[in-house]
């Protein structure tokens, strides 16, 4: 198969690369840049723990190619701390004790930012209801959704 051409912006970073046609975004962040904080959980586009940020939205990159996202931009869970600081959204993950083996956490926070960028003071029902594309095989939604709750109010009182 000839390769193409693509240039994407991750995590402010740009890459230009020749990638086969039918590189799956997520083989693309893990194989190829070595980013293998968004996770592969499912072959069905179910599990949302490969989530990335795609103009302020939550996409899953198991379900989209490269190619289709040439000359934009996303970013990805290793993308949203501040040098050092963690986003809030991580941070409130941490403190509210909203993982246990982790493994659904990179899209969790992805989701939940997502979530933040259309509604910024979600209800704990709206919080469940935008979780629907988000599975956690360790079940621990009630602190996943309470770390969603509080990430937001420091997201808002951050501004
Ligand atoms: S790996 Fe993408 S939804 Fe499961
Ligand atoms: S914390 Fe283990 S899958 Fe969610």
């Amino acid at each position: 198969m000839n390769e193409i051409s693509v240039q994407i912006k991750i995590n402010n970073n740009n890459y230009e690369r020749n990638i086969k046609p039918n590189t799956l975004l997520i083989d693309f962040l893990r194989d190829d840049l070595g980013l293998t904080g968004t996770h592969s959980g499912c072959d069905t586009s179910q599990c949302g723990a490969c989530m990335v940020l795609h103009n302020n939205s939550a996409i899953k990159s198991c379900s989209i190619l490269v190619a289709q996202l040439n000359n934009q931009e996303i970013t990805t869970i290793e993308g949203l701390q501040d040098k050092d600081k963690l986003h809030p959204m991580q941070n409130s993950f941490r403190n509210n004790h909203g993982l246990q083996c982790g493994f659904c956490t990179p899209g969790m926070i992805i989701s939940a930012i997502s979530l933040f960028n259309e509604n910024n003071d979600p209800t704990e029902d709206e919080i469940r209801k935008y979780l629907e594309g988000n599975m956690c095989r360790c079940t621990g939604y009630q602190n996943i959704v309470k770390s969603i709750e509080e990430g937001a109010k420091d997201m808002r009182e951050k501004g």
